[in-house]
């Protein structure tokens, strides 16, 4: 039978590869395949972790643990909704390990990524290729509601334009915008370069970015179908969803005639 697509999507795939580059290393926090020995190293090192599903979707399955004080740990899962409290680390690890039973997950470094008034928010980044070269096709944030820890637009989050992110909600000035997006830009198109070859027909990617106070922006993921319906079509203007459209359509064309011309 043949691998479908889909079937290939793995967080720790991507984030391997993501890792063994130096023009895409600084921009991924530290991930690991969740395993005892791992959570206990990530929680005792970075103090609050995302555990995510390998080849999750759409928030599913993910569970944030932060530890609080000596033997003192929060977790809070999209399944069970409300926070726990645990006492002992043991017991945390049995609830982790409950929760996660029978899936492969990854740890990550959780990245505080959070407007000024504390919601939290990642950036869509989109990008395509036309005739061989990778272009963004848009950037839009998504901002969740206060007390979440995803921005998924099913449970809550409101895609917005970056401009508001920018100006009304992280207060940037315009150097700082522009300082911001250049990085921005960079760690796009570097994560897509990076990332393509393990699915060399994909035509588009979508890289979910976090942004912290200090401006470094964070890969949390590369996806590699993409939907704009949940995100760019929600934005109250519609040019980005229309553009990303026609690029997509550009996208095809381009690479339908670089394959007849391969075969001439
Ligand atoms: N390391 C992290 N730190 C902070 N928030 C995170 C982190 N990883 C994921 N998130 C939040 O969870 C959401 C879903 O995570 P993501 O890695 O995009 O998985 P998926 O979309 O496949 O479920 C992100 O959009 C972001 O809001
Ligand atoms: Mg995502």
């Amino acid at each position: 039978m043949p691998i479908k697509r889909h079937q290939v999507k793995s967080k720790l795939t991507v984030g391997y590869v993501l890792q063994s580059h130096p023009e895409t290393m600084k921009y991924f926090p530290a991930t690991e395949l969740l395993t005892k020995k791992n959570f206990t190293d990530m929680i005792r090192k970075y103090k609050k972790v995302y555990l995510k599903p390998d080849r999750g979707r759409k928030s599913r399955g993910i569970i944030r643990v932060e530890q609080e004080g000596p033997s003192a740990y929060l977790l809070r899962s999209i399944i069970k909704g409300k926070q726990h409290k645990f006492d002992h680390f043991n017991k945390l690890w049995s609830e982790v390990k409950e929760l996660t039973a029978g899936r492969r997950y990854v740890v990550q470094q959780e990245i505080k990524s959070v407007t000024n008034d504390g919601r939290n928010f990642d950036l869509r980044c989109h990008a395509l290729r036309i005739n061989g070269e990778w272009v963004i096709g848009g950037i839009c944030a998504r901002v969740g509601e206060l007390g979440n820890f995803v921005t998924t637009s099913h449970i809550g989050g409101t895609p917005t334009p970056l401009e508001t992110l920018f100006t009304d909600l992280l207060g940037y000035d315009n150097e700082e915008q522009s300082e911001v997006l250049e990085r921005l830009n960079d760690c796009i198109l570097q994560a897509v370069k990076v990332v393509s070859p393990i699915y060399p027909k994909n035509l588009e990617f979508a890289v979910d970015i976090g942004l912290d106070k200090e401006k470094q922006v964070w890969i949390y993921e590369v996806n590699n179908q993409p939907l704009i319906r949940g995100n760019f079509k929600l934005l109250p203007d519609k040019t980005l969803y229309h553009r990303i459209r026609s690029l997509r359509d550009e996208a095809r064309k381009s690479n339908e005639s670089n394959l007849s011309n391969n075969t001439d």
